[in-house]
């Protein structure tokens, strides 16, 4: 990461003297340097975890993974349980709590709504930046009473999806859920500003259509992938059919009937 160009270098600070060393652990694992005066963005560990500042005068508040307050934690309580479409896109129904792959994890939004409605998640990153933000999240939770049991049933894998899906040894995900980046996706403002964030490490997953084709392979029941309402399907396989919501759509592989 610190041959990128200088907008787009990162540089690792502790925000106490006591994480220090924990904050050396994190730049060694990442490859980043406390002194790149020149950096535009700065991985951060606080006393709330780790998370990922542009630094300026012009730039946005941090990001960091929070399960136990915030958006998330507000969707749990007050987001619609099973009646939300992504809940329907998976396929939950009255004793149905499939075992799904969210191969695309980013922040883990989407896999945590979906385990604190009681499915078996594994989730897997590739970008090693998010990867590390979603692990501080997922750890924090651990310790947390309300969340801890939800992200219990929540397994992280880092790497490439493509071809850990190749690899793949375990019992077959019943469901494999796709969410890659897209170029003009939807305008909330937590989006904006995470979206202004990660552009510069995450780009546009050009690979999408190996991405399905392996999860097609792979799934036992479906695969879901989510788009923007008005973009177009990825490349390769029809879906059988779209579930559509405002800014999202769901578009849904059927490979087998789930059964509670
Ligand atoms: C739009 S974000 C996913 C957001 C996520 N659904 C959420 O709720 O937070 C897409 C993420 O997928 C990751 N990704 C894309 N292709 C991947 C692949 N082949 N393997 C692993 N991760 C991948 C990107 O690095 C990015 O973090």
């Amino acid at each position: 990461m610190s041959e990128a160009p200088t907008a787009a270098r990162i540089r690792m600070e502790a925000l106490a003297p006591h994480l220090h060393e924990a904050a050396q652990q994190w730049a060694q694992r990442l490859g980043l340097a406390f002194d790149d005066v020149d950096a535009g963005f700065a991985l951060q560990l606080g006393e709330a975890g780790l998370q990922l500042a542009e630094l300026g005068p012009q730039a946005p508040g941090p990001v960091r993974v929070d399960f136990v307050e915030g958006a998330v934690a507000h969707r749990r309580q007050f987001g619609g349980g099973a009646g939300q479409m992504i809940a329907k896109a998976v396929g939950i129904q009255q004793g149905i709590r499939p075992a799904v792959l969210d191969a695309t994890a980013g922040l883990g939004r989407d896999a945590f709504v979906l385990a604190s409605l009681g499915c078996t998640l594994s989730l897997i990153e590739r970008q090693p930046l998010i990867g590390a933000l979603l692990e501080d999240g997922l750890q924090r939770a651990a310790i947390d009473n309300e969340v801890a049991a939800i992200v219990a049933r929540m397994r992280l894998l880092q790497g490439n999806a493509i071809s850990i899906m190749a690899d793949w040894q375990d019992e077959a995900p019943q469901v494999i859920y796709l969410d890659p980046m897209f170029p003009h996706r939807d305008k909330s403002a937590l989006v904006k500003k995470e979206m202004r964030l990660f552009r510069p490490f995450v780009g546009d997953d050009p690979d999408a259509p190996a991405l399905l084709a392996a999860a097609l392979n792979l799934a036992s029941h479906r695969v879901v992938v989510k788009r923007p309402r008005k973009a177009p399907i990825i490349e390769g396989a029809k879906p059988g059919y779209a579930l559509e919501g405002k800014s999202s759509r769901y578009d849904i592989y059927p490979l087998k009937k789930l059964t509670p």
